[in-house]
């Protein structure tokens, strides 16, 4: 019936084909069969979690948004996308624009893309064909489970070394602490910005970081100027040159990245990206390895 079944996990139930827009096949799917037999669903898939959505649209964001976007919504994100109402519904800082609008526009947003640390042409082509085609809601069944927060996880040491060294300066010293805390009141070197990158959300203090030598935190200042530094044995990083604020930072291990999308005035990293995050700076947790 020409009706399209995406990544083969989406079925298309026999009362859900009117009206339900599945992609590319917009008209062959408005044959008007309200009246047809109750839903039935194929063995093997899953209810949708994202209501009212198009299969390939829910798609997108179970797995690009969700982590973020998810029910709760986490990592600094303001809104959950999950369902046709949310994604219809205005935004709270452009009202002018649905999300799903403001979400093709920041898809694209090279200064301040979502997710933070960009996206693909197919996954932006989805939403902005869906939004260009009037947001038509659809009711299929599909397997698009949101990924589950990142954030969402108990607090362990991954690397199962501590420093024990006190206030013994050293590059290596309190991993997970607030460097410039200490350092701006006349102890130790001073940084423009310093911190310490670990595998997960929640990691206690004194727990030596991710010791990668791929990682590289980059920090943009507000003049555009980047400038990036590895990060030591103990996850620790820190630069000393001037950086314009506010600035911007990433953590970047070969092509993978993860971007701090909002930007900042304070370089003491560990001071917002604390063991549970700084609930007052609304911080996710810890400056985390992509
Ligand atoms: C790593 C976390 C993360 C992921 C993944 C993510 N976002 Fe976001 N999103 C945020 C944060 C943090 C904000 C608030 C700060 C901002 O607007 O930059 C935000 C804000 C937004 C906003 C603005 C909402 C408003 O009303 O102002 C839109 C739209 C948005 N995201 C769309 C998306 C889309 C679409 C995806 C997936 C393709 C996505 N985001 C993935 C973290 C994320
Ligand atoms: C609890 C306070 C405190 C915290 C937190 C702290 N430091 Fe220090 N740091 C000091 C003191 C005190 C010294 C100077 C010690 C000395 O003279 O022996 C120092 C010295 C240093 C030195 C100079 C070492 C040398 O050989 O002269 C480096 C590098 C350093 N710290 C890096 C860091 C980094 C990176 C962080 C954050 C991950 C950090 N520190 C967190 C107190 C702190
Ligand atoms: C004043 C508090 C504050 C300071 C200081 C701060 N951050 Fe953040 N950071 C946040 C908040 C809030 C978020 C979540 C919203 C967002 O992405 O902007 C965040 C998010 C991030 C993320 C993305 C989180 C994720 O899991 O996707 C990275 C990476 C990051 N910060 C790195 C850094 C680095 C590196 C520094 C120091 C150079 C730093 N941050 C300093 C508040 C802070």
């Amino acid at each position: 019936m020409g009706v399209r079944t995406f990544l083969g996990g989406c079925v298309i139930t026999a009362a859900a084909v009117a009206g339900c827009y599945t992609g590319d096949d917009v008209t062959s799917t408005m044959t008007g069969r309200e009246s047809a037999a109750p839903a039935t669903r194929v063995e093997g898939t899953l209810p949708s979690a994202f209501s009212g959505l198009p299969c390939d649209v829910a798609q997108v964001l179970a797995t690009r948004c969700a982590g973020c976007h998810g029910p709760t919504p986490s990592g600094g994100a303001p809104n959950a996308m999950m369902t046709y109402d949310q994604l219809t519904s205005a935004s709270s800082s452009v009202p002018s624009s649905s999300i799903a609008e403001l979400s093709v526009a920041r898809m694209q947003d090279a200064k301040n893309p979502m997710p933070p640390d960009g996206t693909t042409a197919e996954d932006l082509a989805v939403i902005q064909k869906w939004v260009a085609a009037g947001m038509p809601s659809g009711d299929v069944a599909c397997d698009a489970t949101p990924a589950s927060s990142i954030y969402d996880t108990d607090s362990v040491c991954t690397s199962a070394k501590q420093w024990t060294h006190g206030d013994r300066g050293s590059s290596l010293m309190r991993p997970g602490g607030a460097c410039n805390q200490c350092h701006d009141q006349g102890q130790g070197p001073s940084y423009s910005a310093a911190g310490t990158v670990y595998a997960t959300a929640h990691e206690p203090d004194d727990c030596n970081g991710s010791s990668s030598a791929a990682l590289k935190v980059v920090i943009t200042g507000a003049d555009g100027v980047s400038q990036s530094a590895t990060v030591n044995a103990a996850g620790n990083f820190f630069f000393g040159s001037a950086i314009k604020m506010p600035y911007k930072a990433k953590v970047v291990s070969g092509s993978k990245s993860r971007a701090m999308s909002g930007a900042q005035t304070d370089g003491d990293c560990n001071k917002c990206h604390t063991e549970s995050g700084l609930k007052s700076k609304k911080t996710p947790g810890r400056v985390m390895a992509p």
